[in-house]
């Protein structure tokens, strides 16, 4: 019997059309999350859930700094070296397939880790195993900067509607925390966190232009009113639409 083709998670959805910042913050998030670090061209990062590698191109740029960048999602990974060579930044970023869950690094290896907009994908067993990872290869006193998605939820069922609601949406199963939930992530592991949270705007049309420019903006809204994209496109644009106000997005430091 042929094999039902699963629909492609929301972010790969989202790229298809162009999107290049798959975080929930966009960023305003990602720049506040990145000016908590001493970024200098010593300072050896680790991007885990690198994706196509903006981020990593955009530290490498302004600081010379050595970045590794981590994703299992082998496509993602070939654009992110397409990407990492028509910048010329070979020489100092290494693109690495890989699970967060088991790092292929020695115990403080790192002077920061970047993880956006993945950890909200884990269950919550497996959350605690990748912030474990994160810690270990960190050197003391060495942050993790991380941006997901909390629930601004009135009590746990409508916690769990949200969960359910934005796992429809995007098309795979997440488990979005409140804030005090992530922070409490974050302790267990042995880090001091600080957070800032702020609007979700992934897909505002406000959120768009900022991320990607007008051009950029206005190319995603094209494709994703072609036939074949527009009811993926219509049901997730809508979820955000109607919830959007009930998420936050969540950056917190964490210092080893
Ligand atoms: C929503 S995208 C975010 C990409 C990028 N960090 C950004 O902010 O634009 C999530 C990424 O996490 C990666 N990912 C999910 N689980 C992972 C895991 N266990 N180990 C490594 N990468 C993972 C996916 O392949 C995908 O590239």
């Amino acid at each position: 019997m042929a094999e039902e083709k699963r629909p492609e998670p929301g972010h790969e959805f989202l790229a298809k059309l162009g999107k290049t910042r798959l975080r929930p913050g966009g960023r305003e998030a990602t720049e506040w999350l990145l000016g908590q670090a001493d970024f200098t061209a010593d300072t050896r990062v680790l991007e885990v859930a690198c994706n196509m590698g903006t981020t990593m191109v955009a530290l490498a740029e302004a600081h010379g700094c050595r970045v590794t960048g981590l994703d299992m999602n082998p496509k993602a990974l070939e654009k992110a070296r397409a990407n990492v060579e028509k910048h010329d930044l070979s020489d100092v970023i290494d693109v690495v397939e890989g699970n967060a869950l088991a790092l292929p690094f020695p115990d403080e290896s790192f002077d920061v880790v970047i993880n956006e907009a993945m950890l909200t994908m884990l269950p919550r067993d497996k959350k605690a195993v990748a912030v474990g990872e994160y810690f270990r290869v960190l050197r003391p006193g060495g942050v993790l900067l991380t941006h997901d998605v909390a629930l601004r939820a009135r009590d746990e069922e409508h916690a769990m509607e949200l969960r359910a609601g934005i796992s429809r949406a995007i098309g795979v199963n997440v488990d979005p925390l409140t804030g005090e939930m992530w922070l409490s992530v974050f302790r267990n592991a042995g880090f001091e966190p600080e957070a800032k949270t702020g609007d979700m705007t992934l897909l505002d049309p406000a959120g768009l232009v900022r991320d990607e420019g007008f051009d950029g903006a206005m190319r995603i809204i094209r494709n994703g009113l072609r036939t074949e994209n527009f009811d993926r496109f219509r049901r997730m644009f809508n979820f955000f639409f109607d919830h959007g106000k009930e998420f936050a997005y969540i950056a917190v430091v964490s210092t080893k």
